[in-house]
């Protein structure tokens, strides 16, 4: 089968399109014929070799050269302890190596409801659990909240917008200009656009605050926090070394002794929350979006174009000859 790999840390066109082997079914797994996959921070932080991915995958050169996470396809082969799903089921999901025509899947799996097309399906897991723990777990979300969203119009913030409207918040998002209707179409019932304003001016108080992007000083985050409320942070402003993990030293330090509660976090797949987002997707009460589209052959320019940091909602890369099964 062919997959993307990449044998040294470096921009896109470290990623090639090789010919590797076609995984067996596991006993307690399955084998999907992968249909579309999609690009996400994760793996650009992957590829081009940040310090703090390095020191999990090789110091010098990448050992896992597999890169992808979200996948949806459908169910070729069933190892023989799975009876929930079966040869021709349609699913979605995440998985190591999901830049390639078959992955196995065990955990994170869900049935793709019908009235998704593969390619919005393949949009969801990273960016949708990361917005739903966050929110639910972490920011522990509840109705008529005021609820901010700072960096709302990536892959996470549009599934966050729409996830924290699911669970009844008011919601305030920040984007830059060319997003801002479209962060309204998402339901957003505020939108500041970053680019004319400062929400940390706008005199607004907040439960949660949920920054995806963005960085701004602890005082500046303060100005907009109720004493009770809890910051998330899930991402930042990309710094070389450490990527976001820069603002979260920058607010724990500036936190200390603030009233405020305070949470990070690293999203984790799971069944439980993939039924969720397939439930939440089949009501169509998350609609990815999905900005542009490209074949497999072309993953080095889908990567660039997320690496550019100002993806609206997902790109999404589409296996099989000429991307199309
Ligand atoms: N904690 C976790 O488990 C987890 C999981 C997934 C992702 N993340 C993190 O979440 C972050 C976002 O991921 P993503 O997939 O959503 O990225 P993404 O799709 O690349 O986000 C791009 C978006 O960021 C917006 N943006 C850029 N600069 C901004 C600013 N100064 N203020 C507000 N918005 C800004 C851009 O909007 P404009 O074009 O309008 O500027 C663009 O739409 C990353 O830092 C990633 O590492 C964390």
């Amino acid at each position: 089968m062919k997959a993307a790999v990449y044998r040294s840390y470096g921009p896109p066109e470290v990623l090639k399109i090789e010919e590797v082997e076609k995984p067996d079914v596991p006993d307690d797994g399955v084998l999907v014929q992968v249909h579309a996959s999609s690009v996400n921070i994760a793996e650009w932080y992957g590829m081009t070799g940040l310090f703090l991915a390095r020191i999990g995958n090789g110091l010098a050169k990448p050992k896992n050269i597999r890169l992808g996470a979200d996948f949806a396809g459908v169910v070729e082969a069933v190892g023989k302890g799975v009876s929930d799903f079966k040869p021709g089921d349609e699913v979605f999901g995440g998985r190591n190596g999901a830049y390639a025509e078959y992955v196995t899947a065990r955990k994170a799996i869900a049935l793709k409801p019908a009235n998704v097309t593969f390619e919005a399906a393949a949009a969801t897991p990273t960016a949708g659990i990361t917005a739903l723990q966050g929110l639910r777990d972490y920011g522990k979300i509840k109705p008529g909240q005021k609820v901010l969203i700072n960096g709302a119009s990536g892959g996470v913030g549009t599934f966050a917008v729409q996830i924290a409207k699911a669970f009844g918040a008011e919601v305030s998002a920040v984007c830059s200009t060319k997003n801002v209707e479209h962060a309204r179409s998402l339901g957003a019932d505020h939108v500041f656009d970053y680019i004319k304003e400062d929400f940390t001016r706008s005199g607004q108080k907040y439960d949660l605050l949920f920054n995806v992007n963005g960085g701004q000083s602890w005082s500046a985050y303060k100005r907009v926090l109720k004493p009770d409320a809890t910051f998330v942070l899930v991402g930042g402003p990309r710094t070389p070394l450490i990527g976001p993990l820069s603002l979260l030293l920058k607010v724990r330090v500036g936190m200390l002794g603030a009233s405020q509660k305070f949470a990070f976090f690293i999203a984790q797949f799971n069944r439980e929350d993939m039924n969720i987002l397939k439930d939440m997707l089949a009501a169509g009460r998350i609609k990815p979006f999905v900005e542009k589209t490209y074949p497999m052959t072309q993953i080095a320019d889908a990567m660039r174009h997320l690496g550019a940091g100002h993806a609206q909602g997902k790109i999404v890369v589409t296996m099989g000859a000429n991307g199309k099964r």
